[in-house]
């Protein structure tokens, strides 16, 4: 059998519509979710107007809401910081869009810069900061949608300042 003929066994792929998957509408899997937050990372018109420095509070704005999951955009000054809080019980991924944030977790500290992206499991508790001179952006999918942001203690480690009981960790919305 020479290389004609596996050619002529395996065909065409175009044309063979059936074993083509159609791309989904919506991300089901951690790798689609991944995949979300990097196609909306580097398409900036979907989220450089929307970006809004507010020194009173971090700026969230929920950018897209879908079957199971929801995507916000997080605006933080210099100093501002989410406190340390769970997800309930959604998954997410971080991603870092300009700027720095660093994240607390009980493995360490380590710094997310932009292009950063982090993948978390339902329980993961974190406290992000902005710890840069700097302003920053991050995107953020929760799946299934955030419904509840426990704050927790801080951990020994860190600070004795008290928490901010929000809903969410993220601030308060770009719109009313
Ligand atoms: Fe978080």
């Amino acid at each position: 059998m020479n290389s004609d003929n596996d050619l002529q066994i395996a065909g065409d792929i175009l044309e063979v519509p059936h074993l083509l998957q159609p791309p989904r509408e919506h991300p089901a899997t951690v790798a689609e979710f991944v995949g979300l937050a990097r196609s909306i990372a580097v398409d900036r018109g979907q989220w450089a107007h929307l970006v809004r420095y507010d020194a009173t509070t971090r700026w969230y704005h929920r950018l897209r809401t879908g079957p199971g999951y929801e995507v916000w955009l997080l605006s933080w000054v210099p100093g501002q910081g989410s406190g340390r809080h769970d997800h309930g019980r959604s998954s997410g991924v971080l991603t870092v869009l300009e700027g720095a944030l660093t994240e607390h977790t009980a493995r360490g500290t380590r710094v997310l810069a932009a292009g950063a992206q982090h993948v978390f499991a339902p329980g993961f508790v974190h406290e992000v900061v902005n710890d840069a001179l700097e302003p920053a952006v991050s995107l953020h999918v929760y799946s299934p949608g955030l419904t509840e942001m426990p704050m927790l203690p801080r951990s020994a480690s860190r600070s004795a300042e008290g928490t901010t009981a929000h809903p969410l960790c993220e601030a308060r919305p770009a719109t009313a």
